[in-house]
């Protein structure tokens, strides 16, 4: 899908040319006029300055919202059971195991297993791995090692997508500092997620929080729409600034989750597997992601 500037936006709405009177395009039934053409109208108002605005498929109607919030249900109780169930000496793999179980217990499908050829059922990325690291019978999880596990559902056509930091045992307050301060990221970018705000608020105040902590943030991967596919527009980017990318408006799904390094912000891509991706400096990485939903007066939290 392709975020529209106001040239396309305007493009596809001529196509659609609903009349004051027609159905509105978001499914309600009730008449445009009395339903989203106000909002239609504020959103061509902000492109008109030259912002980048959402297009129809990225705002969610009640019943796509209702099918999304049972995928994250299933999301959360994933995260909770393995919550429960790391300890030191736990093969990646296990956990690769449980999601799979506690996610087809459930009737949901873990949305990773072949996603783009992807193998596992979740992503288990360590210390100095930054995402997508691949669960194996040979990363036995020691003490001191800090852990995200990712964990993504589809359940009746909907995706939810969300991932938590583990430690390990004792870890150093090096790495739990990194880890707490991540989280704090995410808690301060939602802070700035409301309706008719940016997503350049919410990049900035992530990026500056890390900043101010001696941390960076890594610039190539980010967060991303999501709901009816995995990844969907728009992109999220940390690196970004107040009053910049694109206008946030009720009903838009996407996912919060930075990638913060306790040393430089470079990376590079396991080219044996064609997933992981590690730090430059072999310093450790963290992340916490969350979903998110915008709604008429801020945001509710769908899956964490
Ligand atoms: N869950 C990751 C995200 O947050 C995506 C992983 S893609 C996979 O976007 F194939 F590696 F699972
Ligand atoms: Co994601």
């Amino acid at each position: 899908m392709q975020a529209f500037n106001k040239k396309t936006f305007e493009r596809k709405t001529k196509q659609i040319k609903l009349g004051r009177n027609d159905k509105c395009w978001c499914g309600s039934g009730k008449k445009y006029k009395q339903c989203h053409q106000a909002f239609d109208e504020r959103i061509m108002q902000i492109a008109d300055q030259g912002h980048l605005v959402p297009d129809r498929e990225m705002i969610k109607n009640q019943d796509q919202i209702a099918g999304i919030r049972q995928s994250a249900k299933i999301n959360i109780a994933v995260l909770d059971y393995i919550t429960e169930h790391i300890h030191v000496g736990i093969t990646t793999e296990e956990i690769d195991q449980m999601v799979y179980d506690v996610t087809t217990k459930m009737g949901g499908m873990p949305a990773p297993l072949n996603y783009q050829g992807y193998p596992k059922s979740v992503c288990t990325s360590v210390n100095d791995q930054v995402c997508h690291g691949i669960p194996s019978k040979d990363v036995i999880l020691k003490e001191g090692d800090i852990v995200n596990v990712d964990a993504s559902t589809i359940l009746n056509g909907y995706f939810s997508d969300s991932s938590r930091m583990f430690c390990i045992g004792e870890v150093s307050r090096e790495k739990q500092r990194l880890v707490d301060v991540t989280k704090e990221c995410v808690e301060i970018g939602l802070k700035e997620v409301k309706p008719w705000g940016f997503i350049g608020d919410m990049g900035q105040a992530i990026h500056d929080h890390a900043f101010e902590n001696g941390y960076t943030v890594v610039r190539e991967i980010g967060g991303h729409g999501v709901g009816l596919e995995f990844h969907e527009d728009p992109w999220v980017n940390y690196n970004s600034f107040r009053g910049e990318e694109m206008l946030m408006v009720p009903g838009m799904i996407f996912t919060i989750e930075p990638m913060v390094n306790m040393g430089k912000a470079d990376i590079y891509m396991d080219e044996k597997n064609g997933w992981t991706t590690y730090t430059e400096d072999g310093k450790p990485s963290a992340q916490w992601e969350v979903m998110v939903l915008v709604t008429e007066d801020g945001a509710e939290v769908l899956s964490y």
